[in-house]
């Protein structure tokens, strides 16, 4: 309730401001191209459904759909575009914490394959749910914008994420039996809270110090309490 409340005012501080905005629609957009900057995300070759595969490829679409639109967005605020170091892209950070990996190979069998490939949806559905979560806020925060294009754009990515976090998970108990699928969204599940501290305590942390008298003088102390508070939940919890 607390941590809503603290976010909604934070995504709000972050749209008024063009250079913040800027900062955490970058976030945005290298999620979307980080697909394009490895070499095992959406493995459609080992991809055995017809059903599945044209719903993994029409994900791929969205999230290329998605890139444009960022970065006109991005555009519109008249902000640059910046690539952020791979190891600080929230997908990666995600696989940091991830015990298995689900690069598929061909050689591996056809029972490895269908479990690095429900491992592989799995990690998305959470890496989606968390990006819906933040997109929500964000597009409250977006109506104090000084363009009104980010507003459309984080609406239309906002409902692609949602599909996308249901077809994930559906996928997951597709390939699986229930009790293994269960288990592989537990493991993921895992991977991505840990994460979330990880990669919110530092990208917080980052805006309060770097861009710190571009935050109100009020919320600023709040948002670096909070940034240390998740980086203690991080280490301790
Ligand atoms: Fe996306
Ligand atoms: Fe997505």
């Amino acid at each position: 309730m607390i941590a809503g409340i603290i976010k909604r005012r934070l995504h709000r501080d972050i749209c008024r401001d063009p250079v913040l905005h800027g900062f955490v629609l970058n976030l945005y957009l290298n999620g979307e191209e980080y697909p394009h900057r490895i070499d095992d995300y959406f493995p459609v070759w080992a991809v055995p459904d017809g059903h599945l595969l044209s719903a993994m490829q029409s994900h791929m679409q969205d999230e290329d759909k998605h890139v444009v639109l960022y970065r006109k967005a991005i555009k519109k605020i008249e902000q640059p575009i910046v690539e952020i170091p791979l190891p600080e892209v929230y997908n990666e950070i995600i696989r940091s914490y991830t015990k298995d990996s689900f690069r598929i190979d061909r050689q591996d069998s056809a029972d490895d394959r269908t479990l690095k490939l429900a491992g592989f949806f799995a990690h998305l559905h959470f890496l989606e749910k968390r990006i819906a979560r933040s997109l929500e806020f964000h597009l409250d925060g977006c109506s104090s914008a000084v363009s009104d294009y980010p507003e459309k754009v984080v609406e239309i990515v906002f409902g692609d994420e949602q599909h996308h976090v249901s077809y994930t998970r559906e996928a997951v108990f597709h390939l699986l039996p229930a009790e293994r699928a269960k288990k592989v969204l537990a493991d993921h599940r895992r991977a991505e809270a840990r994460a979330n501290l990880d990669f919110s305590s530092q990208q917080l942390s980052r805006l309060t110090k770097d861009y710190s008298d571009r935050f109100p003088r009020a919320t600023r102390t709040i948002y670096r309490y909070a940034g240390e508070l998740l980086e203690w939940g991080l280490h301790y919890a």
